[in-house]
């Protein structure tokens, strides 16, 4: 895709700039911040901003408070988490829109930040409303998008704002359309790719995105037994979604027909009601009472040889029931090998970053999107509404 204006030259000295980011951040049971890999992400965009002596408002949303205010999803955990990694406070306004917002902007010098509550407290957020958006846009002179995670929504933040002010994209945006562009524009062949998961009705449309696209698609976690079970596999007491048969059916001609190679589990590692170990079986041997919780050692090494192959890789989703270490095996085992491999190779989607960290395999990817649904929406070559309605540069 084309780029965007970009904040390296915006008039930004003394400007209130209103900045929209993704602090939606994961919490633990305490209500504290899990991981802050989002907020890490934002700084070069926020030290830019100092820097170049703006007065700095940031927006974000937290969590699905539905527009109500909810205590548990307020960003003052968030707030102090940035005042520390920037070193300066950041003070946080008790609502988004309002008086109050209006005035501690008006008090902000150049280099200050302020950060507005969550914006999902108020209905106008996701709906989009005008009079919500135009209350945000009053806030600051200029806008700049850098939350990526979000730009597949059009909300009044991430699309009536920028509609209303001069806008800029930021340096995550910046880095994530640059970076994942690659997977879209003429990705070097092969092209391998890599999706596990759980719902195949969700996954159906990324996976059919790469027909074509890509050389070898390889499937495995909980979105591959809809598959082996269209193929008359007996996978024991293992969920499968119903109702996919024709669809599945349908998915594995058309890939046929576009020369892309669907890969599956050859063998599975299962769980069996009062056994603590986990077991490895055939496809056709799968006892009755197994659920199957891993793809097996067979499959890993005729994974990793195909990734071996290529060079573009591109992996959503684990393999198996990786939070439990029995099972995370095949994920951590596949993944791992990248690290041997040359190539371009890109993570992107919901929990796949801290996966990718809690397995140690991080190293092997060149990029980790913090996008969830808007990178995998990206991938796919969808138009996002908050890039679409960015300046071209
Ligand atoms: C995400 O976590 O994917 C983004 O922050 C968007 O959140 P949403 O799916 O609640 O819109």
């Amino acid at each position: 895709m084309s780029g965007k204006k970009g904040i390296q030259n915006a008039p930004l000295r003394g400007r209130r700039v209103l900045v929209r980011v993704d602090f939606n951040v994961p919490l633990d049971a305490q209500g504290q911040i899990a991981d802050d890999r989002r907020i890490v992400e934002a700084l070069p965009t926020l030290d830019h901003l100092r820097t170049a002596g703006a007065r700095t408002i940031l927006m974000s949303h937290l969590g699905r408070p539905d527009g109500h205010r909810d205590p548990r999803l307020s960003l003052k955990p968030v707030a102090r988490r940035l005042a520390t990694l920037l070193g300066q406070p950041v003070p946080l306004a008790g609502d988004t829109v309002g008086i109050e917002a209006i005035e501690m902007t008006a008090r902000l010098e150049n280099g200050q930040f302020l950060l507005l509550e969550n914006l999902r407290f108020h209905p106008g957020e996701e709906a989009n409303d005008p009079a919500f958006a135009a209350q945000l846009a009053r806030l600051g002179e200029l806008f700049v998008e850098d939350a990526f995670g979000t730009v597949h929504r059009a909300h009044a933040s991430t699309v009536g704002v920028p509609k209303r002010l001069p806008s800029f994209a930021g340096l995550l945006v910046e880095r994530e359309v640059r970076e994942l562009s690659r997977l879209v524009d003429r990705p070097e062949r092969p092209y391998a790719v890599v999706v596990g998961g759980a719902k195949v009705a969700d996954k159906l449309p990324l996976l059919a995105s790469f027909l074509g696209r890509a050389d070898d698609l390889l499937i495995g976690g909980a979105l591959a037994n809809p598959f082996l079970a269209a193929r008359g596999v007996r996978l024991g007491a293992s969920p499968v979604e119903e109702g996919l048969g024709e669809a599945v059916a349908s998915f594995v001609r058309a890939a046929a027909d576009a020369g892309t190679e669907v890969r599956l589990p050859t063998d599975v590692v299962v769980a069996r009601p009062d056994r603590p170990d986990a077991e490895t079986f055939p496809l056709d041997r799968i006892p009755d009472d197994a659920v199957v919780q891993d793809i097996g050692p067979a499959t890993r090494e005729a994974f990793v040889a195909a990734l071996a192959r290529s060079r573009t890789v591109f992996w959503n989703g684990p393999l198996g029931r990786a939070e439990d270490p029995r099972f995370a095996e095949g994920t951590r085992r596949v993944l791992g090998s990248l690290g041997a491999v040359e190539g371009y190779h890109v993570a992107a989607g919901g929990d796949s970053a801290r996966l990718a960290r809690d397995l140690g395999v991080e190293g092997g990817f060149r990029f980790i999107s913090t996008g969830g649904g808007a990178a995998l929406e990206f991938v796919q070559g969808l138009e996002l509404p908050g890039l679409a309605v960015l300046p071209d540069a």
